[in-house]
Parts: structure tokens; sequence; C-alpha cells
């Protein structure tokens, strides 16, 4: 595209932005004179990362009436943020998230550059340009994969993902303007997410269709992807025991699969399964009549549930909770849907 058809791309979008951006609640509208807060920018688009939109939304609500400011959020312990995370996923980010805060507060505020922003916890290039560009106006270049759908399309990259990175990104650089950097990324995610959808692309609808080298060529198509091997399986047990009105739960060592995360105590989750699992304690153990499955970035797991109730024994030393209350009491999904199985089965006459 020419720097004259660039521009011209530019204002296509950025009208299309100005009457549809959708309304989030860490945005400021488009042409407004208010400044984005760097805080409230940062805190989506981590949570953004691999999450969907509309699970977003709840979780900021939650985080940033909790924790108002970057200070609020780096003085909150640890533990009480990794609870506010269960079930956002990717528990590395929350981790990140405290660690940042806390730089970001010892250096009195938000550095407002990517190459600055890249040196904290948690920040790669993708978040490191989005808040350089929506929180400071720098025009760096946003490219997640709604802009490489977008960008794919834009110009018929015909090459497989993941090799066809460098080019779309190398388009995405070749359309971003001085002018609204910011809004300008955010048109393309938005454009991206209601019109250039992944399996049914509204062309009619699209206010750059006049640029669109896919466009009446089937861009669902496009981007191509490499055929995925499929995950490996692994296997493992979880131990659902109760006392009276409580469960026994624990807190995952800070290092690895869901570090620092509350859980039912578990086995290690291997390829194989382990020979002899090693129960939290002596009981009179039930396998529930299913196992739970679920899917990580790496693998995906057969958690096999074993429950036991030891009203009548002492009550051992450990983290115990309510039952009743264990929606709340900070599980990841994995381990949630392992409670909740075990609360729906019938598995002792006691
Ligand atoms: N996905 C990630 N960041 C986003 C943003 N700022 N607006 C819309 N979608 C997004």
């Amino acid at each position: 595209m020419s720097t004259i058809e660039a521009s011209v791309f530019q204002c296509a979008l950025l009208g299309w932005y100005d009457v549809h951006a959708r309304a989030l609640p860490w945005r400021v509208p488009p042409g407004s004179q208010a400044r984005p807060d760097p805080y409230r920018i940062w805190l989506s688009e981590i949570m953004l990362q691999q999450t969907v939109v509309a699970t977003v939304k709840d979780y900021f609500y939650k985080f940033t009436t909790r924790w108002p400011t970057v200070e609020a959020l780096a003085q909150a312990p640890e533990e009480d943020v990794f609870a506010a995370w269960a079930g956002l996923g990717y528990y590395a980010r929350a981790r990140n998230l405290v660690a940042c805060a806390r730089q970001v507060v010892a250096r009195g505020g938000f550095p407002d550059t990517e190459e600055e922003l890249r040196t904290l916890p948690g920040i790669g290039p993708y978040t490191a340009a989005a808040v350089a560009s929506i929180a400071f106006g720098r025009p760096s270049v946003v490219v997640d994969g709604n802009v490489e759908r977008v960008m794919a399309r834009l110009f018929a990259v015909e090459t497989p993902m993941p090799d066809a990175k460098r080019d779309l990104a190398r388009h995405a650089a070749s359309l971003t303007p001085v002018h609204r950097p910011g809004d300008h990324a955010q048109a393309l995610m938005d454009l991206g997410a209601t019109i250039c959808r992944p399996t049914s692309a509204l062309c009619l609808a699209c206010p750059v269709r006049p640029f669109c080298k896919a466009a009446g060529h089937s861009p669902e198509r496009l981007p191509r992807k490499r055929k995925k091997a499929p995950k490996p399986e692994r296997v493992g047990t979880a131990w659902w025991l109760t006392h009276g009105p409580d469960v026994l739960l624990v807190t995952r060592p800070a290092k690895g699969l869901l570090g620092g995360m509350r859980a039912l105590p578990a086995s290690d989750f291997l390829t194989t399964p382990p020979s002899a699992a090693i129960p939290p304690a002596a009981a009179d153990w039930t396998q529930l009549p299913r196992p739970v499955s679920h899917i990580f970035t790496h693998f995906r797991l057969t958690l096999i549930v074993m429950a036991a109730d030891i009203s009548g024994s002492p009550r051992p030393d450990g983290l115990w909770h309510s039952v009743t209350d264990i929606e709340n009491a900070g599980l990841p999904t994995l381990f949630a849907k392992a409670a909740r199985l075990a609360m729906a089965t019938k598995w002792s006459t006691k």
C-alpha cells in the first residue's frame, strides 16, 4: 500500500471506530480528551492475554473495585491476588502481576516507552506495545491474534502461521499512524473481533473492504494454519477429603504448574498413571465414577478424583475450607471442576 493509501485506510478505520468502538470498562471513548489510566490499560491487557473480552470484564471490575490503583495492588498480599485471579487461567500471569505492580510503584509509576515497559515482569512485546500505544499515545505496532487475522486477509498473505508472523507484523507496521495510534490499534482489534471474524467475516459491513485483497475470495481461509500436533495426555489424582463441613485444601508450591494457587491435594501429573499416588491421609477412599478432563497449554489432563470423609477421626492440621463456600476458595478451574464433581456425586453411604 502506498503512503497515501495507508492514510486513507487509517481515516476509514478511525471513522468506523469513532462510531462502532466497543464500550469496554478500561477504555476511554474514541476521540475523548481524557487520558487513559495506564494501570487500567496494563491490567486489562494482562487479563486479555489468552482470555476473551466477555470473561475479562467481570474480573476487571472485581480487581479495580478491590485494588483501584497500582499502589493498592502492589500492597496486596500475593495470596489474595491469586485467589481473585482463580478461574482466569495461566496463573504465572497473576504472579507477574503482583511483581510488576511492585516494581512500578518502586520506580514511581509506569514507564511510557515500549522498551522500558518490556523490562517489567509479565510484559512481553505485545503488552509493551499495547500499553505504550493505548496508554501513552506511542506509535507502537500492536499485533495480537485479531490484528494478524486482519493483516493476513488485507494483504492476502498465503504463508501459513506461525511462519507468516513476521510478514503480518511488517504489514501492521506499514499501517500504524502517528496520529491516534492507540485508537488505531484498538480499532483493528475491534474490527477483528466484530467484522473480520475467524469463521464468518462480515465483509459487507467492513469499513476497509476496498483495501482488502481477500474480500470476495473466502477470507475465512486466512490466515492459513499449519496442522497442530495433538496435545500429549497426562493423568493425575486429586483427593477430596472432608471432615464434617470442611474440606482439605493445600497451597501449591510457588514454582511449577498452578504455582502458589489454592488446590485440592493432588499427585504429580504424569504421562503414565502413577503406580501409587500417596493420599493426604489414611482413609476409606472412594474413586468417583468419572474423572475430570482439563486442557492446559501443553497437555490434556485426566484427573481421577478420590473422596473420603474422616469426620469420625481427629482432624489433621491443614488448610480446611468450608465445603459450602468452596466457590470462594480461589481454586483454579481444574480443582473447581473436581470440587463440583465431588459435591455432585453420591460417593459415601455415611
Ligand atoms: N484485546 C486485547 N486488548 C484489547 C483492547 N484494548 N481492545 C479490544 N480488544 C483487545
